[in-house]
């Protein structure tokens, strides 16, 4: 879900608006808005995208200047109007928005209930807002602090009243919340992105901190509502970071970004000579060399860099490496002996299995580094190190360059413990670190050849299955292009290694079920060709992805797609980039929400 606060001169509502346009990303099943209108709290909010509420609200003429807006992504509570946010109290004088669940809503609901309190809503969410009104003294942060106490959970919440005109509180624990300071106004966000338009100074709120946020200025307070003081951050990027810039599509502007976000990734981390240093790490060259073990925990699209992650470090580095969903890693109670090293992997860096996840290997005394892409969210804060993905923002839903680019650091990575563990010498070394600078002009070269497949994706977008195969890394690509093309379009697709055709797969294809091929892996090559001559037997039609023009490839195959030449080690790094044109182009040829699958948000904060 996203949040949007606002206090200041500007039109509160306009600005609330245009925020959770750039938060829609978070969750886009129902919308609202809440505001002092001549001193009045009204709250307006529909089921639906944001232009359903635009629409509602063009035709009346509000004057605010203190809001608050959500844009939802559902979990208790279908979408509709009643479960879209702000919700309030009985007496309608408090309205919250808030990101995260009310573990203990049930018992907080029946005990409000038994008081007197009448519900609007089925979400977890309504409870804060009785709670606020139960505990209001005349000081509305203590009342919000009070009420927190009651909950069990994970939340950012900002709370208004129509009691105080001037005031905006928030809180969080779990779920991020950024304050953004302008000259006289204030701001309230979960993602920088909202922020940009009008200023680029923000406070990241600590878990169980609040905000108190008026004319004068912003407070900051710890759990037990002692001020505390923060430095302000100031955000590198500029506005249009976060604009679409003439493309159709945030996914394509972010497929057409990877040769930049690959080149900001690698900067200073490969050294004149061909090494790799990665100078915000605090390790120490023994302590890298003292891991015994790996353990890499993501979900989704950065679930699937990790899997390219273990070959990686396993073949460079020759350093076992496991690699495990987050929502799954912690309910099978791992085997973390000391000596372990765990990855994780976050665009977002807010992902709540990811952050349980990390959490349950710091607590198994696991030393935790983390790989994402989004400054001071909440897995910066928690792992022990971090390194940082420098894609920009990435808005589509669909991640893109943030897979390269945290492919790109899992090969940093092998390189930087291979020499720690004294596997590798520098020319060694130097001859990969020069394939990878070598990655981000190929990427382009890739890019030039879209309207072949678009041309492909055209031709096979009314299928409604597709399979992708390939062995060892190519797997691991597989696994991706599947997901992406699920995502956005909608087709059942599947990743299958193609080896494991033969045992069940196979009895699925049939006449013109479109097979794409990975076949990158030079070393594997012959075993793959045999594959595709099974799926060919069975008259399924085969897109082979392949490095260069290959004879043997073409001639087994319907179609190729042939990337620029280079050492199979590093073809992840290019053959994920036709299958997200691929995916990208068969769900405009049908018709969908590109950057906003249905049923899917980008960044997912709930457990
Ligand atoms: C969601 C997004 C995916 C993303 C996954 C993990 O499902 O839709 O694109 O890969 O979360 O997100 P993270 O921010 O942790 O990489």
């Amino acid at each position: 879900c996203g949040i949007m606060g606002y206090l200041g001169d500007r039109d509160a509502v306009s600005v609330l608006m245009k925020g959770l346009k750039t938060l829609e990303y978070r969750g886009y099943d129902s919308v609202g808005v809440a505001f002092l209108n001549d001193g009045s709290l009204k709250v307006c909010k529909k089921a639906g995208r944001i232009a359903v509420l635009e629409e509602e609200l063009s035709s009346r003429k509000y004057r605010a200047g203190i809001g608050i807006g959500h844009t939802r992504w559902a979990t208790h509570g279908a979408p509709t109007d009643a479960n879209a946010h702000p919700h309030y109290d009985c007496t309608g004088k408090f309205a919250v928005v808030h990101n995260g669940i009310i573990e203990n809503f049930h018992e907080l609901q029946e005990q409000l209930k038994e008081r007197g309190h009448r519900f609007n809503s089925d979400t977890d969410t309504e409870v804060i807002a009785h709670l606020v009104e139960e505990k209001y003294c005349g000081d509305l942060s203590a009342a919000l602090r009070l009420a927190l106490e009651e909950v069990r959970g994970s939340y950012a919440v900002v709370l208004i009243s129509e009691h105080h005109p001037d005031l905006l509180v928030a809180a969080r624990r779990n779920n991020p919340l950024i304050v953004g300071i302008g000259d006289g106004e204030y701001f309230l966000a979960s993602d920088i992105p909202a922020l940009l338009p009008y200023t680029r100074n923000v406070y990241f709120l600590d878990q169980g901190e609040m905000a108190e946020l008026t004319p004068d200025g912003v407070r900051i307070l710890d759990g037990a509502g002692n001020p505390v003081s923060k430095e302000v951050f100031h955000v590198g990027w500029d506005a249009r970071a976060a604009e679409c810039e003439g493309y159709p599509h945030f996914m394509l502007k972010e497929i057409h970004e990877q040769p930049r976000a690959l080149r900001d990734t690698m900067g200073s981390r490969i050294t004149a000579a061909g090494d790799v240093v990665f100078e915000e790490l605090k390790m120490t060259p023994e302590e890298l060399r003292g891991f015994r073990k790996v353990v890499i925990v993501a979900c989704g699209t950065a679930y699937h860099a990790g899997l390219v992650g273990r070959y990686i470090l396993e073949k460079l580095a020759r350093i076992p490496v496991e690699v495990d969903l987050a929502s799954e890693f912690r309910y099978r109670d791992p085997l973390l002996e000391p000596g372990t090293l765990a990855i994780v992997i976050s665009q977002s860096g807010e992902t709540a299995d990811t952050l349980a996840a990390l959490r349950e290997a710091k607590e198994r005394g696991c030393r935790v580094l983390a790989v994402t892409n989004v400054v001071g969210s909440s897995i910066t804060r928690e792992a022990d190190e971090v390194i940082y993905t420098w894609a920009g923002p990435e808005i589509a839903v669909a991640s893109t360059k943030a897979y390269t680019t945290q492919v790109l650091v899992m090969y940093l990575l092998g390189l930087l413990f291979a020499r720690a563990q004294g596997l590798m010498s520098i020319e060694e070394a130097a001859e990969i670190t020069t394939t990878l600078q070598e990655i981000p002009a190929k990427v382009e070269e890739i890019l030039e050849q879209k309207d072949l497949i678009r041309g492909l994706a055209e031709r096979y977008s009314d299928r409604e299955d597709a399979f992708f195969l390939g062995r060892g890394l190519d797997y691991a690509v597989a696994m991706e292009g599947a997901l992406k093309l699920k995502e956005i379009s909608y087709i059942h697709a599947e990743a299958y290694a193609a080896g494991e055709l033969k045992h069940g797969t196979l009895a699925l294809i049939v006449e013109g079920v479109p097979v794409i091929a990975l076949a990158t892996q030079d070393d594997l090559l012959e075993k793959l060709l045999s594959n595709v001559k099974e799926v060919k037997a069975r008259h399924g039609t085969v897109i082979a992805v392949c490095l260069g023009e290959n004879e043997d490839v073409a001639g087994s195959v319907d179609h190729v797609i042939a990337l620029p030449e280079a050492p199979s080690i590093v073809a992840p790094l290019l053959a994920v980039v036709p299958l997200q044109l691929f995916a990208y182009y068969t769900a405009v040829a049908r018709g969908c929400d590109v950057d906003k699958p249905r049923n899917l948000a980008k960044s997912v904060t709930v457990e």
